[in-house]
This record gives C-alpha cells, structure tokens and sequence, in this order.
C-alpha cells in the first residue's frame, strides 16, 4: 500500500472506532454521562468539574514543561529573570497551595454534598424493596411479598423510590447500573442498600464492578424502568407458578427437564424443579438474554447454550449434558413456552 493510502487507512480506521465509540452512547446504554436520577445526576457534575479541574492542571503542566524547553538555553525565569525567592513562591503556590486547595475541595464537595445524596434510603421510605443476590456469574432478582424471582433483568416502575438489597451467595461482587446511582460491593454474609430510582422510562444496561472470577466480565444486567401499570402486570405476571406445557413436544421437554440434572440446579416453580444454584427458569422465555446479558434469549441460542454452556461462558458451572435423539429439541420447546 502507498503512503497516502496507508493515512487514509488510518483515518478510515480512526473514523470507524469514533462511529463505533459513539454507538455507545445510545440511550439505554451503560454510561455515567447519562444519568436518570438525582444521585447520578450528581455524580456526573463531579465528574465533570473533576475533568475540568484536572484538564486546566493538566495543560498548564504540559504548558510550562514545554516552556521550559523552549528556554532551555537560558537561565532564569521569563519575566522575572533570576529571582530565588519567586522561583520559591512558585514551588510553594504549584507544588503545595493548588494540590491542597484542590484536594480540600474535591473531598469536601464529594464527601458534604455528593456523598449523602447517593445514600441508601432510610428503613421503611420507600415503597418497593428489590432483593438481589450476586452469583458467579449471574445476579438473583427477588420482590420480597412476591413469589416472583427472576435473574439478571430487574424491573423497577418509573418514578418510584425502590430500595435494593444487595448480597451474595459466594464471593464480593458489586452492583452497578450508573445511569441511577453509585456501586455497591455485594458480600457474603453481609447487606449493603443502594436507592434504585428513575425518572425516565427505559432500559439501561449494569454490570459487576468487582473482579469475582473468571466470567466477571459476563455479568451484566438490565434494570427496566416501566410505566406503574406496567410494572405491576409484569411483577404480577413474574409471581405466577409456570405456564403447562402445550402439546406433546414441550411435555416430553417438562418430563426431561425433570428428570434430568437440571431441576437439581433450577427452580421451575409449579413443577418438581426446585434446584438454587442456577437461575430460577419459571418465566425464562420472557427474558431478553441468556447467561447475564452474554447471549439473546432465542430458539437457536438457547439450544446451544443448553447443548454446550462451556462455549459461550467458560469456567459457569452449569455442565454440558448428553442428549439424544430429540432431546434437546423437546427441552427447548418446553423453555420457550415458559414466558
Ligand atoms: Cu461478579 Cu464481578
């Protein structure tokens, strides 16, 4: 390739990474600069006065190294020529002065004003309270007063203070979905709260903050933030045993699922399955993804991620199992109807 070929490669290159970058910047996407709540709305104005501070200290750094440079054969300093005491005042004003009056001023605006915003609300304030429980590498979704359990999507109604109980059932995760509040480490015996909150309707993307593992990157999650009425249909909906298998293939599926290894780890609740080391499938087809947020939840996807879950999430612990015949047709059509 030619030389100008090759720059226009590059910018070609670059033009499709900036494309890409911005892709990102979709509306339900996981971002701290689209924030939907009073606490994250504060959290992005100080991290943008944190990148304003940093960026003027920053160039004025850059600005007299490259001064220096410049003068690089000369003594002394522009303007005030070859002065010991301003030379000092300098190092005590830059190295000392701004770093002081910087420091105090991000801890006390981070610590007296943004800090207690992002509070857990206090006992009893809140309306709804959601449960959820870190697994590796998936999160349990629990609407206690509810039987409704579901994994990796919580649904919350817009407008509505919820509470949200964060645990763990193995080691430290940490829940964060930063378009509506700050992390919370999630840890073996221990509770941490955090207000879930919304003040727009939508879907935005979480995820673990916390290395806990080899798939710790898999670990996503989706919070829906739904009209009431809607919510209280889905809640509704999510609280009801599963659906009965319609017709022979999906019976022959029930009747698998039950009595192989899986209902050992899942809860399928209304049928015999009532395993707790995997995801509770009662409503799995009304999900939007597989394996926390790592795959869509359809036909195709969900067969091979029951025929070989080592594929998509190495190291999960839900082991691949023999199937014959037309087994794992007749699972999948069973799963599917469970909406
Ligand atoms: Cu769970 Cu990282």
């Amino acid at each position: 390739m030619s030389r100008a070929g090759r720059k226009w490669g590059g910018v070609a290159a670059l033009a499709a990474f900036a494309v890409l970058a911005l892709a990102g910047c979709d509306n339900d996407q996981q971002s701290v600069l689209d924030p939907v709540s009073h606490p994250a709305r504060d959290i992005e104005s100080l991290w943008w006065w944190m990148l304003a501070g940093a960026v003027v200290i920053f160039l004025g750094a850059v600005g007299l190294l490259g001064l220096s440079w410049l003068r690089r054969d000369r003594g002394g300093l522009p303007v005030f020529g070859d002065n010991e005491g301003v030379a000092r005042g300098f190092v005590v004003v830059f190295g000392i002065l701004i770093p002081i009056v910087a420091l105090v001023a991000l801890f006390t605006i981070g610590n007296i004003f943004v800090l207690p915003v992002t509070q857990a609300p206090a006992a009893g304030s809140t309306s709804l309270t959601v449960e959820v429980v870190g697994h590796q590498w998936w999160w349990e979704v629990r609407y206690p007063g509810t039987k409704a359990v579901t994994a990796n999507e919580i649904h919350i109604p817009v407008s509505t203070r919820v509470l949200l109980v964060g645990r763990s059932a193995d080691v430290i995760h940490s829940f964060w979905a930063p378009n509506l509040n700050r992390k919370i480490d999630v840890m073996p015996g221990r509770e941490n709260r955090i207000l879930l909150y919304s003040d727009r309707v939508g879907r935005f993307r979480g995820q673990c903050a916390e290395f806990c593992g080899l798939q710790h990157a898999h670990m996503g999650l989706y919070v829906y933030v739904e009209p009431k009425d809607e919510f209280d249909a889905w809640l509704r909906r999510m609280s009801t045993p599963a659906a009965a298998p319609s017709g022979s293939q999906a019976q022959r599926g029930r009747d698998l699922f039950a009595s192989m290894p899986c209902a050992g780890c899942h809860t399928i609740r209304g049928t015999s399955a009532a395993g707790k080391l995997g995801p509770d499938l009662t409503h799995v087809a009304s999900r939007e993804t597989l394996a926390a947020l790592t795959i869509p939840n359809d036909r195709g996807y969900l067969a091979a991620w029951i025929d070989d879950p080592q594929h998509f999430k190495p190291g999960n612990r839900m082991p691949a199992l023999h199937f014959e015949g037309s087994e794992l047709e007749d699972l999948v059509a069973y799963l599917e109807g469970l909406e």
